[in-house]
């Protein structure tokens, strides 16, 4: 690479680590080709009523002494405003199919209070019900994601759910939601039809929870012409082809998506997952070929899913994505705590790349959660919070939410000395709506710089601006004693050379450029 003097000048006074060695990595970008748009959906998010994601989490109540907003924490509601979040998935997961509506409407003090089976068997106090919900989405601009109970439910409770939070006649459940405060309708556009029917949501076969999608489908009602709601329905879990081939063949008219979830196990083994921060190359190499395996799942259900539905109209959504490691020590396992490192904001890039390359069918992710569960974007401290890795990831990648997505093709070599195949570069592009390209791309390689040729076709190449994401160490966090270790930089690797662009990717980053 011509300017790699000049880029290692530059590293030095970024105060980055040098390479041992570039691997050299080349890309073509073809403006000139413009793919589908990326459904701003992808950067989705996930809160469920577990450990403390709601409760110490997004609410702290009214009375608290953490500075709030009407209950919410207000660090909190203002980080997750940044993000520009586009939809929030809840009450779960798990705990959506042991949900009933009711137990959190009308005044807080007479709410009932009910076991939480799933998680840490805690009691659920149910102050943060329906309208704590939508109202959270309505303040942020979030489009709310509604998963009714199935399970445990009927379909009558689901029924008057959607009623009460979208009907604006004199209607019985309308009338209710008005005696509790809210005169307007909420809009609420994206209802699940349960959640892990296979699982938690009531060991189901596919044949019966295809009946049972089309029975509650029956009586989801689009009680405002305005308010059209996609039903999406439980998918599989990981590669459970025959799950996706079933609903699809029984169920897939009737459904606007289908939910896969898919989670990161470092070791690939549930009863030990493998540690957040004590890592090393062996497990961090792990991880990363077991969030690789996406693309896999994502290709093979796609082509499923085309078998049924060759015009697309169907969404596959990534309904609960992201790292699952052992909860940090000393904390409830049923809460699922835990921290969130330089390798979480690897993971959290190649997946984002996945969803972005199968544009035309993924219409939606949600990172599983949003605070102070599993790969979080916040973990909070009484008032104090920290963002972690991927929450930068997130912030650095909104600029693709809503995008065209731009095809690109990648020569990169795999990672040296490991038995998986493990790129050492990631790459997508889009063009935004100011006409700008946004690259994002990936250095795996958690010791050697990656250099990346990039030859841009079919536009011009102006002036080029980044942001970089990177630390010394792929276990490294933010705390809160040290809550800026991990945080976005300024990017001065790219450089122009003629028609193209050259890039020096520091080990273990995660860069975006803007063209
Ligand atoms: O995200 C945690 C749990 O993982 C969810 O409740 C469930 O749907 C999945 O198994």
């Amino acid at each position: 690479m011509k300017n790699a003097p000049a880029l290692a000048a530059a590293l030095v006074a970024l105060a980055l680590p040098l390479p041992c060695s570039a691997g050299s990595a080349s890309l073509t970008i073809d403006a000139g080709a413009p793919g589908p748009v990326i459904n701003r959906n992808i950067y989705g998010q996930f809160s469920e009523h577990l450990g403390h994601c709601i409760y110490g989490g997004i609410w702290v109540g009214r009375d608290s002494k953490v500075p709030n907003v009407d209950g919410y924490d207000k660090a909190v509601i203002d980080a997750l405003r940044e993000l520009r979040v586009p939809i929030l998935r809840w009450p779960g997961g798990c705990f959506a199919d042991e949900y009933h509506w009711r137990d959190g409407i009308g005044p807080i003090e007479k709410r009932p209070s009910v076991y939480n089976s799933h998680w840490g068997g805690v009691v659920e106090n149910n102050h943060f019900g329906t309208h704590e919900f939508l109202n959270l989405c309505e303040m942020l601009g979030i489009e709310p994601y509604v998963c009714v109970n199935v399970g445990s439910g009927t379909v009558q409770e689901a029924m008057e759910w959607v009623e009460y939070m979208t009907s604006d006649s004199d209607s019985p459940m309308a009338n209710l939601r008005r005696a509790n405060g809210r005169d307007k309708p909420w809009k609420v556009h994206f209802v699940a039809v349960g959640n892990e029917s296979w699982g938690c949501g009531g060991s189901m076969r596919p044949e019966f929870y295809a009946d049972n999608y089309r029975r509650y489908n029956t009586f989801i009602k689009d009680y405002d012409p305005a308010n059209k709601i996609s039903r999406i329905a439980c998918g599989p879990a990981s590669d459970d082809y025959d799950w996706t081939d079933t609903l699809m063949r029984l169920a897939g008219k009737q459904m606007d998506g289908l939910a896969l979830h898919y989670y990161t196990i470092p070791s690939g083994d549930w009863a030990k997952k493998g540690s957040a921060t004590h890592f090393g190359r062996p497990q961090y190499l792990s991880a990363l070929a077991n969030t690789l395996h996406m693309e896999e799942l994502i290709s093979r259900h796609s082509a499923i899913m085309d078998k049924y539905d060759p015009q697309k109209k169907v969404g596959l959504i990534v309904d609960e994505w992201g790292i699952w490691t052992d909860v940090e020590t000393g904390t409830n396992p049923g809460f699922l705590y835990q921290q969130n490192s330089m390798r979480d904001a690897i993971i959290a890039a190649l997946n984002l790349h996945i969803f972005q390359s199968h544009a035309d069918r993924v219409r939606g992710a949600n990172i599983a959660q949003m605070v102070n569960v599993l790969q979080s974007m916040i973990l909070t401290d009484g008032a104090r919070i920290v963002l972690t890795p991927t929450y930068h990831v997130f912030d650095m990648f909104k600029v693709h939410q809503g995008a065209v997505s731009i095809p690109v093709s990648l020569k990169t070599p795999n990672l040296a000395d490991t038995q998986y195949e493990i790129p050492e570069v990631s790459a997508s592009a889009s063009r935004g709506a100011d006409g700008r390209i946004h690259l994002s791309l990936v250095n795996t390689n958690p010791d050697a710089a990656a250099s990346v040729a990039c030859t841009l076709d079919g536009a011009p190449l102006g002036p080029v601006s980044g942001t970089i994401l990177t630390a010394s160490s792929m276990t490294a966090h933010n705390t809160f004693d040290d809550p800026h270790a991990v945080e976005p930089r300024p990017f001065s690797g790219a450089r122009s050379s003629g028609a193209g662009l050259e890039v020096l990717l520091p080990p273990l980053s995660v860069v975006m450029l803007n063209l």
